[in-house]
């Protein structure tokens, strides 16, 4: 795109389809060498930001976890001039503090999943390339969505170990106790490979999350459809303000 203006990038998750907020200027119907992403590229402004949204699960919401092309996804964010990434995921929580609808900064992840394209270095190499990974979110926009959330005064927990796993079903209690011996706080099935393609492509990303149910186990009910999208529906507009005060900053 040629000029210095940052352009950010938004990757909505389970109950962000769309940002009604986004004035959208031009849709860009997309292809990579890796395929097509989930949805078009909406791309437009926010916050007085340029900003490009992409739909994880595609627009209508149709495609799971484990079949999101996060390659093409990731490329045709870049490829489109976006900088920076703010992905919004839905999870679950482990940790007893963070109750259903409210806010995650992540600053860990633990990788459960298989099975799925883990890199844009696999064929074709003159070498092996291994990035580093030590931190998988970007600081600078952590702080930038800390401060965003303090400014507007939405609660949001700072830091915590996302667990990903494979999906499409939910967890069995046992597991959700063994990923809280991992360490896990949160767990969801979006936030890989989709943060380490992201760092391949040397694109800052964070992850911005939404707890929409306690983990299986965690309470004496099963988790039904109905609780997660109340919950989603009781902070989704939380997520919003925190992305237009963060755009805006
Ligand atoms: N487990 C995995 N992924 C999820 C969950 C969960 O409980 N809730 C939302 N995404």
């Amino acid at each position: 795109m040629g000029n210095s203006e940052p352009v950010w990038g938004i990757i909505g998750g389970t109950g962000l389809t769309a940002i009604d907020s986004l004035m959208v200027d031009d849709t860009l119907e997309t292809e990579t060498v890796w395929g097509a992403p989930s949805a078009p590229l909406r791309i437009g402004r926010l916050g007085g930001r340029k900003v490009v949204f992409l739909a994880r699960h595609g627009d209508p919401h149709r495609i799971p976890p484990h079949r999101v092309n996060y390659r093409a996804n990731i490329e045709a964010l870049r490829r489109a001039g976006v900088d920076r990434i703010i992905a919004v995921n839905a999870v679950g929580s482990i940790h007893p503090a963070m109750t259903p609808s409210s806010l995650v900064l992540p600053d860990q992840i633990i990788d459960y999943t298989w099975g799925r394209a883990p890199s844009f270095h696999e064929e074709n190499l003159e070498h092996a390339v291994h990035v580093d990974f030590t931190w998988p979110y970007s600081e600078s926009i952590r702080d930038a969505l800390r401060a965003a959330a303090a400014e507007v005064g939405v609660a949001c927990h700072d830091g915590g170990v996302y667990a990903c796993t494979q999906g499409p079903r939910l967890e069995t209690a046992a597991e959700i106790r063994r990923l809280e011996q991992d360490g896990a706080d949160i767990v969801g099935m979006t936030a890989m490979p989709e943060a380490v393609l992201a760092r391949e492509a040397e694109l800052d990303y964070a992850c911005l999350a939404l707890v929409v149910n306690w983990a299986a186990g965690r309470t004496s009910e099963v988790i039904t459809m109905d609780d997660i999208r109340s919950n989603l529906d009781a902070g989704i507009g939380r997520v919003l303000q925190v992305l237009e005060a963060c755009l805006r900053a």
